[in-house]
C-alpha cells in the first residue's frame, strides 16, 4: 500500500510516467527512463517546480518497488492487462496513431479498444482529480488521454485545465473516419487551452468543433495567427500552436564537455576513421522512415555515389511498442534491409552500416551527436520531430549538416535544414550528397541560424507560453505561480 500523498498545485497527466518498470536478464525490476519526446521535453521543466506527475508505470505487476525520489513527485497509475491491451497497444496505438499519422498503415476500429480507452481515460481523470489541490492548474498529455480533460471537469469544475497534443492533429477528412469523432472532441472541448503543434492541427480542430457540435468558434480576440477559439455557454476554449522544444542549453553543455567530445572521437575510431559518418537516431517506429533512409544510402552505394570505405552510416533505434502488430513487421523490414546493405557492401569488419537496437545514454547520445557529419531525420509525419533539435543544440562548433523531412513539425522552424520529401527518393539522395559535401562556410551559414532557432525558443519557453496563455490573467495560476 502507497502512503497518501499531497495535493499539488501543478499536475501533469500524462500516459507514462518518467520511469517505466523494467526487468534485467535475471528477471530483478529496476526503473529506467522512459522512451520517447514527452517524457524527454517535459521532465527538465517540471523538476523542481513542485508539480506532480500522473501516470502508468509501464508494467502491469501488483507489487511496484519504491519509486526514484529525484525531485520530481510522482503518482502511478495501475492498468491491468486488459487495459494495457485494449487502451494502449489496441485503441491508442492500433487506431489513433496510424490515424493521426497520415494512415501510413491501416487503423483498426475495435468498439472494444474504444470501451477499454474510456475506462482508462476515467481511471486517469479520478487520480488526477485525487492529486490536484483546490484551484490547481492540471495540464493533460497527448493522444492516449484525449477524454480526460471532460471527465475531470466533471469531477473538478474548480481546475484550469490544459491538454496538449504531442502528435500531429490529422487532416479533417481522416479524423472524420473515426466512429468515435464526437465524443473525442467533446472530450478535449473539457480543457480551457487546447495546443497543438502547428497553427494548421488548431485549425483543423476548431473546424471539427464546429460540425461535430454545431457550437459557434471565432479567431481569439487576444492573438495571433494560430489562435482559435470556441464558445461553450458562458466558457470559452481556447485553441493554439505551441511549437514543443528541447531543453538546448543542457545538451549544448553536454556536448562541449572533454569526456564527451572525447567519447566522440573514439566512436569515430571504433567505425574505422570514416571521411564521414550519416547518423540516425528514433524510437523504432514506422512513421519515421528509416526504410527511406536505407533505400536512399542502398541506391547511392550502388551508383559509386558514396563509397563503402570512407562513410559509415550508423542508425540508433530505441525499441518501441514490441507488441503491437506494425512495430514487430517493422523491425524485421529495417534489420533485412540492414542486412541486404551489409551484404553487398561491406568488408570484413568493416560494416557500412552500424545498427544498434537500444537506448542509449544522455552522455553517449551527446557523443553520437557530436560525432555524426550528417543528420538524417526523414520521418513520413511526425508531430515535432526533438531528436533533431537535439542533433543542433550539440553542434556547437557550427558545423554538421541536417536532413530533415518536410513532414516533421520542426521543418516550420528549421528552414536551414536541407528539408526534403521523404517520398522522393531523389530528392532524399541529393540532399544527402550535398549535405556530405557542403563546405565549411555553408555549413557555419546553415548550423549557426539552426542553432539560434533552437537555443531561443527551447522547452522552457514552450512550456512557458502554454501555462501563460492557460491562465489567461488570471491571478495566482501558472504564469506567475509556477514560472
Ligand atoms: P517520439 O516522441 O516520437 O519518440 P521525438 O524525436 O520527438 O520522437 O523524441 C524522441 C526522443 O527519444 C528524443 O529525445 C531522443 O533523444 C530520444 N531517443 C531516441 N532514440 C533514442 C535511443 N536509441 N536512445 C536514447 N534516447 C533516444
Ligand atoms: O508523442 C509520442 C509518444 O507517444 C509520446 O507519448 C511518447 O513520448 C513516445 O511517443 C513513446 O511512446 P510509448 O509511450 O508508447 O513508448
Amino acid at each position: 500500500t502507497q502512503a497518501p500523498r499531497a495535493q499539488a498545485g501543478l499536475v501533469v497527466v500524462a500516459n507514462r510516467l518518467p520511469v517505466s518498470l523494467e526487468r534485467d536478464a535475471a528477471g530483478r525490476p529496476h526503473w529506467r527512463h522512459s522512451p520517447g519526446g514527452l517524457v524527454n521535453a517535459l521532465e527538465p521543466f517540471l523538476r523542481g517546480r513542485r508539480g506532480v506527475w500522473v501516470g502508468w508505470p509501464g508494467t502491469t505487476a501488483h507489487d511496484l518497488p519504491a519509486l526514484p525520489d529525484d525531485g520530481l513527485r510522482l503518482h502511478p497509475v495501475r492498468l491491468s492487462a486488459d487495459d494495457v491491451r485494449g487502451f494502449y497497444e489496441g485503441f491508442s496505438n492500433g487506431t489513433l496513431w496510424p490515424l493521426y499519422h497520415d494512415v501510413i498503415v491501416p487503423p483498426e476500429y475495435h468498439r472494444g479498444w474504444w470501451e477499454a480507452y474510456v475506462r482508462v481515460n476515467r481511471t486517469f481523470a479520478e487520480a488526477a482529480s485525487r492529486a490536484s489541490g483546490p484551484g490547481a492548474t492540471v495540464w493533460v498529455q497527448d493522444y492516449q488521454l484525449q477524454l480526460v480533460p471532460a471527465m475531470l471537469r466533471e469531477l473538478r469544475p474548480d481546475l484550469r485545465i490544459g491538454f496538449f497534443l504531442h502528435i500531429p492533429f490529422p487532416p479533417v477528412e481522416l479524423f472524420m473516419q473515426l466512429p468515435w469523432r464526437t465524443e473525442i472532441v467533446r472530450g478535449l472541448l473539457g480543457a480551457d487551452l487546447i495546443g497543438f503543434h502547428r497553427p494548421g492541427g488548431a485549425r483543423n480542430f476548431r473546424w471539427l468543433a464546429h460540425r461535430l457540435t454545431g457550437l459557434p468558434t471565432a479567431p481569439h480576440p487576444a492573438s495571433g495567427p494560430g489562435q482559435e477559439m470556441v464558445r461553450l455557454g458562458d466558457r470559452d476554449v481556447r485553441i493554439g500552436a505551441f511549437p514543443i522544444s528541447i531543453d538546448a542549453a543542457e545538451l549544448d553543455e553536454l556536448a562541449r564537455r572533454p569526456d564527451v567530445q572525447g567519447r566522440a572521437r573514439q566512436i569515430r575510431e571504433e567505425l574505422g576513421d570514416p571521411e564521414k559518418i550519416i547518423l540516425g537516431v528514433d524510437r523504432l517506429d514506422y512513421t519515421k522512415g528509416i526504410d527511406v533512409r536505407l533505400r536512399a544510402v542502398h541506391e547511392m552505394l550502388s551508383e559509386g555515389r558514396i563509397r563503402p570505405d570512407r562513410v559509415a552510416f550508423v542508425q540508433i533505434a530505441i525499441p518501441s511498442r514490441e507488441r503491437v502488430e506494425h512495430y514487430v513487421r517493422l523491425r524485421e523490414d529495417i534489420e533485412r534491409a540492414v542486412g541486404r546493405v551489409n551484404g553487398e557492401f561491406s568488408r570484413v569488419g568493416r560494416p557500412v552500416v552500424h545498427y544498434l537496437h537500444t537506448s542509449v545514454s544522455r552522455e553517449e547520445l551527446a557523443a553520437f551527436y557530436s560525432a555524426a557529419d550528417v543528420m538524417l531525420v526523414t520521418p513520413l509525419r511526425d508531430g515535432m520531430n526533438l531528436v533533431c533539435k537535439e542533433y543542433v543544440a550539440c553542434r556547437y562548433r557550427e558545423d554538421g549538416a541536417l536532413v530533415l523531412s518536410e513532414f516533421a513539425g520542426a521543418a516550420a522552424e528549421l528552414t536551414g535544414a536541407y528539408l526534403v520529401n521523404p517520398h522522393h527518393l531523389d530528392e532524399v539522395k541529393n540532399a544527402l550528397a550535398e549535405a556530405l559535401d557542403q563546405s565549411p562556410h555553408q555549413a557555419r551559414l546553415r548550423m549557426g541560424g539552426l542553432r539560434h532557432q533552437v537555443l531561443t525558443h527551447d522547452v522552457d519557453f514552450w512550456a512557458r507560453s502554454f501555462l501563460a496563455a492557460l491562465s489567461d490573467g488570471r491571478p495566482g495560476v501558472p504564469g506567475s505561480s509556477v514560472a
